[in-house]
């Protein structure tokens, strides 16, 4: 059974104390909360003060993905926000290792994405200091958008990597996950599914993330 992380991005936020309650309600195990500055990303969506409101509507793991440049600056403002999670991209950190470093000292879990170009070898040296990585199966900035197939590859190849040095180390994907291609993520070694349009414009988004979780 799967982490099931539903990403805040697509919920309704002229009435998110409605969707948190869902959330609460449901099977879902995390938030997924992204956070976008309109630099590393082509999009801006919210920061620390807004993931604050989150965490006093749930007692759930609250995952806070930084799409953002210098996260350092950062990082103690969503300490304090209340995030038990901060993952930073490969590709925004010149110094990846004082990031996460910045992120335990925190008391944080640590976690890194890679964009869909970037291959997961380059994870190699800094894989043993993390608690997660979040492989972005489409390319960051918005949701909605279709999963590019590649990355069940680079899902079997991470897996590998981990499984090889037996280390403790979570696999998330971001981006597109539907129903459909949910279980083939999950047989390629995914532990966590991020989901957003297909949790939030679903029908019945709770009894859709029940179907996710008994996947
Ligand atoms: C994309 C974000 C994702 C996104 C997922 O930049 O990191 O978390 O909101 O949304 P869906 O599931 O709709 O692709
Ligand atoms: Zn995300």
């Amino acid at each position: 059974m799967a982490i099931i992380a539903p990403s805040l991005l697509s919920a309704n936020f002229l009435n998110l104390q409605q969707d948190c309650d869902m959330l609460n309600q449901s099977k879902a195990d995390w938030y997924h909360l992204d956070v976008m500055d309109g630099r590393f990303v082509p999009n801006i969506s919210f920061g620390p003060m807004i993931v604050e409101f989150f965490r006093k509507a749930t007692d759930k793991y609250c995952d806070v993905h930084l799409m953002i440049e210098e996260p350092e600056k950062y990082a103690e403002a969503f300490k304090k926000a209340g995030a038990d999670n901060l993952t930073v991209h490969i590709e925004a950190c010149k110094h990846l290792h004082r990031n996460i470093q910045q992120i335990k000292s925190l008391n944080m879990h640590a976690g890194v994405a890679i964009n869909p170009h970037t291959p997961v070898d380059s994870l190699k040296d800094i894989i043993k200091d993390i608690d997660l990585v979040c492989i972005m199966s489409v390319n960051p900035g918005f949701g909605g958008q279709s999963f590019i197939p590649h990355t069940i590859e680079k899902i079997k190849q991470l897996k590998s990597m981990i499984t090889a040095q037996g280390l403790n180390v979570k696999i998330e994907i971001d981006g597109g996950v539907t129903l459909d291609n949910a279980s083939s993520i999950i047989a390629a070694g995914a532990d966590v599914l991020v989901a957003g349009n297909t949790v939030f414009k679903s029908e019945n988004p709770m009894a859709m993330i029940e179907k996710l979780k008994s996947l």
